[in-house]
């Protein structure tokens, strides 16, 4: 069969790196899918087989029509091949109930398995009776509550930086951080497997962005010293760990090279708070470099089981960005019961390092076996566990085998990941059972074997 050309936007859009970074051209339209390819599917509801050039011309005006041609979803589903947008009824521990079956989520970023904790719960309705459903105005204006400055003091202290700031999303947080601080002259580095998120801020910045290939410190320090006579800042973005690969940044090297090249560096820890380092908090911590990291960026909806976003680093730098931020300013703030249950994580985290570390007792059970199964891990050592499948295609249908047998997993194509490298991303979280973790593994197995990922 031919490839339908799987539509890879919505994992860019979700999660993950982009490759290449051109790709992301918002107005580029979406190339047909050959009715060739699926004759039972119209490639267009909007193509009339009577359409002339004066037709098309006219369509070419149209703002709508490549949402219009966009057919390929559809396609998908009808196939039974779209692995997005799948509802999830229930929730519970390692598992979740979908079309009234209970499958292991192996793809959700709850690592410490904190959703369902009835004291996050508690103190999320304690919060709801307290303040209300929303602050219905941003925070410079009637936006801002106690709650707000009460998590802001616990987020510096717990980062042991000297302030705080929170966001209504980690996305708004990259944008808000991002665009504040990188002016007209600026230069940002970015690691090409960046999250989204940091990739869209660098562009609503007005700074110059420099990608330097994944991991590669030499092509950093190269970047660095070709500016080295250019006027302004230098700003290093880095994922502390990589969405997709499941890599850890190389921040000794990075902090080095920083420091000989006068730049800042920011670390996008929404993948490693609560996960990396002795006391959950993060990257830096993992390295012993919390004072070496200027900026730690992460969101509440991983590990912290609630949605919104911070920044951790310099009162001023803080203070600045709290005036200045755009996406900071012109939204609606942070919730109280977002916020509440994000704090209860965070005392969690703090008093029972235990959640911690039943997660990596499940990390090793999953890792180790999938590599001595022979899938290639991409040499990940944290809780995001990829499976390099490599076609598109193929990385589609083992992801509905899966699917088929109670293993719900997350497929990543380009441009979430390069050209010809798709992969089933898989996490682990504390909640798993070393159970659920082995029937993962048997499926895996048989799906690697059918499809030829293993021999
Ligand atoms: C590495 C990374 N940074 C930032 C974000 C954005 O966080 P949020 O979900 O709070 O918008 C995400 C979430 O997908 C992420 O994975």
């Amino acid at each position: 069969m031919s490839s339908p050309g799987w539509p890879g936007a919505p994992g860019r859009a979700a999660r993950g790196a982009c490759y290449p970074d051109e790709s992301q051209s918002p107005t580029r339209p979406e190339a047909p899918l050959s009715n060739s390819v699926h004759p039972s599917i119209s490639s267009s509801g909007l193509t009339h087989p009577e359409s002339d050039g004066e037709l098309r011309q006219a369509r070419e005006h149209d703002l709508f029509a490549k949402a219009h041609a966009f057919t390929r979803a559809e396609e998908l589903v009808a196939l039974g091949l779209n692995p997005y947008f799948r509802a999830i009824e229930a929730q519970h521990g390692g598992a979740v109930t979908v079309e009234g079956r209970e499958m292991v989520i192996t793809g959700s970023n709850d690592y410490l398995g904190l959703t369902q904790d009835p004291r996050l719960k508690e103190a999320a309705r304690a919060a709801l009776d307290d303040f209300g459903t929303s602050c219905t105005g941003s925070r410079f204006l009637t936006g801002t509550l106690t709650l707000h400055e009460v998590l802001e003091l616990r987020l510096a202290e717990f980062f042991r930086k000297p302030a705080a700031l929170t966001f209504s999303a980690g996305f708004l947080g990259a944008l808000s951080i991002i665009s504040a601080l990188v002016g007209r002259h600026d230069i940002v580095y970015f690691d090409r497997e960046n999250h989204a998120s940091l990739f869209d801020a660098a562009r609503l910045s007005f700074g110059t962005l420099r990608k330097y290939a994944h991991g590669d410190m030499d092509a950093l320090e190269r970047k660095l010293a070709e500016d080295s006579r250019k006027p302004g800042g230098r700003l290093i973005v880095t994922d502390g760990v990589f969405s997709m690969s499941g890599h850890v940044a190389k921040l000794p090297e990075i902090v080095e090279i920083a420091r000989r090249h006068d730049a800042r560096v920011m670390v996008d820890d929404a993948h490693a708070s609560g996960v990396l380092g002795a006391g959950g908090r993060g990257t830096a911590e993992h390295f012993g470099l919390e004072h070496e990291v200027d900026l730690i960026f992460g969101t509440f909806s991983k590990s912290l089981a609630s949605v919104g976003g911070f920044v951790a680093g310099d009162a001023k730098v803080v203070n600045w960005i709290k005036y200045k931020a755009r996406p900071f300013m012109f939204t609606a703030a942070l919730p109280a019961m977002q916020m509440a249950a994000a704090l209860k994580a965070l005392e969690i985290i703090d008093a029972e390092p235990w959640h911690r570390e039943r997660l990596w007792e499940n990390v090793r059970r999953l890792r180790d076996g999938m590599s001595s199964l022979g899938f290639d891990n991409l040499g990940s050592t944290t809780p995001i566990v990829p499976v390099l499948v490599g076609p598109d295609e193929t990385t589609v249908r083992f992801w509905r085998a899966l699917w088929d047998e109670g293993v719900f997993s997350t497929p990543a194509l380009p441009p979430s990941v390069p050209a010809g490298q798709a992969i089933v991303r898989t996490s682990v979280n504390a909640n798993h059972t070393p159970e659920q973790l082995d029937r993962v593994l048997t499926v895996f197995e048989a799906v690697g074997r059918q499809l030829g990922v293993i021999v």
